[in-house]
């Protein structure tokens, strides 16, 4: 079945019959892009605790709130940079994620997957084959991709999948809390490679389980890196409605 077809299983929408809020979401979730190149000044302080604040609000199991999260500034930022820096180009550094990567992407998720790395190496001018400009572009995600923050979601380990899940809807809110500070922001995956250096670096307690980073800050809007947006499937090929 074509993927325009598939969109069909889902009504419509005719503009006039949302609520206003739709439309301010609606901007929120149109306006943020993966942010891959920052100014360097920072975040004022008050704007963190606001983002933060936000975020806070998110739903999770039983309201167990389990998000345990580090935010850097300053010289504490500029430390954990070097240090994952230098573990992440040094050879022979084999990661070991809290939660297993992957193992394949299947399918339409492998094509997806491609699709988006190469509208960032195109976007940054990296040419198919050249090996070195894309682990020097990939390298970018231990160098913060330049911003002057990031913050370091953790997670109480016994909750197991859920709780990842829960931290998952935290970082969901949290990237839009972001977009409606006017920041950017990149979730970031990768740092988990780096989770035992994140729990030496910042002391985290062993009941706690590294799930995801995110750099912060206010994005430069001219780099070739933040020139791209990724696509988005059509609804139905995600999701359908089953009226019988
Ligand atoms: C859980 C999660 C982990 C991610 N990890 C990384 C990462 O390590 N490095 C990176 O550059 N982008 C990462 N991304 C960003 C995705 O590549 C991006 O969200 C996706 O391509 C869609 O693009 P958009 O965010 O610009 O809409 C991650 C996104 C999520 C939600």
């Amino acid at each position: 079945m074509a993927s325009q077809d598939r969109s069909k299983f889902l009504p419509h929408a005719d503009p006039a019959a949302f609520p206003d809020s739709s439309y301010v979401l609606g901007d929120l979730l149109a306006e943020r892009f993966t942010c891959r190149a920052y100014r360097p000044e920072p975040v004022e302080e008050a704007v963190i605790g606001r983002m933060l604040e936000l975020a806070q609000m998110s739903a999770s199991w039983c309201n167990t709130q389990p998000w345990n999260v580090i935010v850097t500034q300053g010289e504490a930022t500029e430390r954990f940079r070097a240090a994952l820096f230098a573990e992440a180009s040094s050879d022979g550094h084999e990661g070991q994620p809290g939660i297993d990567y992957p193992r394949s992407f299947p399918g339409v998720h492998g094509e997806r997957r491609r699709e988006v790395g190469w509208q960032l190496y195109d976007s940054v001018g990296v040419r198919k084959g050249d090996r070195a400009a894309s682990r020097e572009q990939a390298l970018e995600n231990f160098r913060l991709f330049g911003a002057p923050h990031v913050a370091l979601i953790c997670c109480e380990r016994e909750l197991g999948a859920y709780g990842a899940i829960d931290c998952g809807v935290y970082l969901g809110t949290l990237l839009l809390a972001a977009q409606s500070l006017g920041l950017g922001m990149t979730p970031q995956a990768a740092l988990a490679e780096h989770s035992a250096l994140i729990r030496r670096h910042f002391a985290v307690p062993d009941n706690l389980m590294f799930v995801v980073g995110a750099s912060f800050g206010h994005a430069d809007q001219d780099h070739a890196a933040n020139s791209f947006r990724s696509r988005r499937a059509p609804v139905g090929e995600n999701a359908r409605l089953v009226k019988a």
